[in-house]
């Protein structure tokens, strides 16, 4: 997360998106422009790197000039385009090319095009490195589409609030609510089902538990379940996909939660970056990653001592039982390191009375 003035951002598009979508576009723009000497028209300040990827990309002759328009205030549209730098060159007729860093209402890209055929320019296409379709008004054609976004507030990549954010290289969206999403770990015998039970109650969220949600979907034959069931059949894995779907259907149902507790879920990191994308794509993030931590032997011996009145034959052997903890730990080691990267892993001592141990999670949990 990323604070700009007054407003906290998390991330949203990665740089190896962005350049994908810039090399798709300069490679259409090689073959369309081959045999012309197009002129590029950027417009200030937002296109300034997305014009200077596209040209550096572009293999023949070319010429490359500025406008500037602005009709941004803050995080909103005003309705109003202002032209701050105009157009020197003759343009009547030349090949031209506009480059936006990003269409939104297209009030921008109307009141250029009007300004482009006054000068007696007809023909030009618009090539924007990103675009709102949901809320794009205009009947003009969008040439060039680098990447269809949902209308939120962006940053990263030239696009700036209020002046700041222009130099990140990845884009960064508005964190638009304050959900507590946790992702929960702990040792088989540490309590986890425990305390998701009291987390839950206390700050008033979901819990999503996979092994449940497949339960639930297999059961009820949902199209997924019985995709994830055809799998499971032949004895494969679940493709990550499927699982993704099944969760994202969970959070959908719940549309004003004020979060969510993960459990069972991320297991590896294309997972995380799964969990990552769908919170995004509703705002928001994981808040943390939060581990109960307790010794081998007193796992051991909990589960030892559980298996003598849950009849779970996996409680009762001992050999097994430590088998579990070390998938345990080999499974997490991976996530561990991949949310201590981001400062989102948050060890909790978990052994204790389960108040206690409530305590120290809520500790952390407030403290985010
Ligand atoms: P439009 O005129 O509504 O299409 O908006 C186009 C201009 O508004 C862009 O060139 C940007 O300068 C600005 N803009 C639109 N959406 C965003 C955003 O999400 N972040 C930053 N600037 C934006
Ligand atoms: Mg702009």
């Amino acid at each position: 997360m990323i604070k700009l003035h007054d407003l906290q951002f998390i991330p949203f598009i990665t740089e190896d998106e962005i350049i994908v979508a810039i090399d798709k576009i300069s490679e259409k723009l090689n073959k369309d422009f081959a045999d012309k000497t197009p002129l590029f028209i950027s417009v200030l300040n937002g296109a300034f790197m997305f014009t200077s990827e596209v040209i550096k990309r572009f293999n023949h002759d070319c010429e490359v000039t500025f406008v500037k328009l602005s009709s941004y205030q803050g995080t909103k549209t005003t309705h109003q385009v202002q032209q701050l730098i105009g157009l020197e060159e003759n343009i009547s007729d030349r090949d031209v090319i506009i480059l936006e860093d990003i269409v939104d209402t297209g009030n921008t890209i109307e009141v250029l095009s009007n300004i482009l055929k006054d000068k007696g320019c007809t023909t030009f296409k618009i090539a924007t490195l990103f675009f709102k379709s949901e809320v794009y008004t205009k009947q003009i054609n969008i040439d060039y589409l680098g990447i269809d976004i949902p209308n939120r507030f962006i940053v990263g990549y030239g696009l700036d609030y209020n002046g700041l954010g222009r130099n990140l290289t990845e884009v960064y969206q508005l964190k638009s609510n304050t959900m507590t999403n946790l992702v929960l770990f702990g040792p088989p015998g540490a309590g986890k089902g425990t305390q998701a039970e009291v987390l839950k109650q206390k700050y008033d969220l979901i819990h999503i538990s996979t092994g449940d949600v497949f339960r639930y979907n297999i059961k009820n034959a949902t199209d997924l379940g019985t995709l994830a069931k055809s799998y499971i059949d032949k004895g494969q894995l679940v493709p990550d996909e499927v699982t993704i779907n099944m969760l994202n259907a969970e959070v959908d149902k719940n549309p004003d939660a004020k979060g969510f507790i993960f459990d069972g879920f991320p297991r590896t990191e294309d997972q995380a970056d799964s969990l990552a994308k769908l919170l995004a794509s509703k705002g928001s993030e994981v808040s943390a990653m939060v581990a109960l931590e307790v010794e081998d032997e007193v796992l051991v011996q909990r589960l030892l001592e559980r298996g003598k009145t849950s009849g779970r034959p996996d409680d009762a052997d001992e050999r097994i039982i430590r088998n579990r903890i070390k998938v345990y730990y080999n499974e997490t080691a991976i996530l561990k390191n991949y949310y201590q990267k981001q400062d989102k892993y948050f060890g909790v001592d978990g052994v204790g009375a389960i108040d206690e141990i409530t305590e120290r999670l809520s500790n952390t949990i407030d403290s985010l």
